[in-house]
C-alpha cells in the first residue's frame, strides 16, 4: 500500500506526465536501443484492453528504407524517416472478434488507441519524443508492413530522442465540450 503522500506525490507526477506530451517532430540523431523500445512497448501494452484479449500487435522498424517508405505513404511526412525508431501500431481484428463478433471491431481500435496513448505517455516519461501519425495510405502502408489483411494499421509512431521540446498546443475550453446529465 501507499502512504499519502506518496499517493499525493504520484498524482502530481502523473497530472504533470500528462500536460508534458507533446508531439514530437525532430530527433536527434542518437539511437533508441531495444532494451528501451521493449520496455516501451510492454508500457503501451498495459493499456486496458476488453477482456485483456490485446488485438494490438506492434511493429517495430528500424530499416531507412522501410522507414521512408512509410514517410512517402504518409503524404510525405519527412520527419517519419528521420526518427531512429518507427513504431507502427497494428489492429488485430480476429484476436477481438472471434470473442466479441461485430462489437469486436470497436474494441480493437479501442484497444490500440489505448495502447498508443500509453505509449506517447511511457515515451515522455523516458525522454523520448513521440508523434502520433494517422494520416497515411493505409493500403501502402499494409503492403510495406506485409501485414496480413486482416488487421488494419492504426498509427505510425517515429520514436526518438527530442532534437526540440515542440510547442504546448491549446484546447478548446473544457466547458465547450462538457454536457451535463444529458447531450
Ligand atoms: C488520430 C491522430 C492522428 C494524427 N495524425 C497526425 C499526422 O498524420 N501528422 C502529424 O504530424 N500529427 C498527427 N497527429 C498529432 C496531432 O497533430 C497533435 O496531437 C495535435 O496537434 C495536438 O498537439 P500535441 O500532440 O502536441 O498535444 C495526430 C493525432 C491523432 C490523435
Amino acid at each position: 500500500m501507499f502512504t499519502e503522500g506518496e499517493v499525493g506525490k504520484m498524482m502530481r507526477d502523473c497530472i504533470r506526465l500528462l500536460y508534458e506530451r507533446r508531439s514530437v517532430r525532430r530527433f536527434k540523431e542518437d539511437d533508441v536501443d531495444d532494451t528501451t523500445i521493449i520496455e516501451l512497448l510492454e508500457s503501451a501494452n498495459s493499456a486496458p484492453s476488453a477482456g485483456n484479449l490485446q488485438p494490438r500487435d506492434f511493429i517495430i522498424v528500424r530499416d531507412p528504407e522501410i522507414k521512408a517508405d512509410l514517410s512517402r505513404a504518409a503524404l510525405n511526412q519527412r520527419f517519419i524517416s528521420r526518427a531512429p525508431v518507427v513504431i507502427v501500431v497494428v489492429a488485430n481484428f480476429p484476436r477481438s472478434m472471434n470473442t466479441y463478433g461485430e462489437r469486436g471491431y470497436l474494441y480493437a481500435i479501442q484497444d490500440c488507441s489505448a495502447a498508443i496513448q500509453n505509449l506517447l505517455l511511457a515515451a515522455t516519461a523516458m525522454g523520448l519524443g513521440t508523434c502520433w501519425v494517422g494520416a497515411f495510405d493505409e493500403e501502402m502502408v499494409s503492403q510495406i508492413l506485409d501485414l496480413p489483411d486482416y488487421t488494419r494499421p492504426m498509427a505510425i509512431i517515429p520514436v526518438g530522442y527530442p532534437a526540440d521540446r515542440g510547442h504546448r498546443t491549446g484546447r478548446k475550453k473544457i466547458e465547450e465540450l462538457i454536457h451535463r446529465e444529458r447531450w
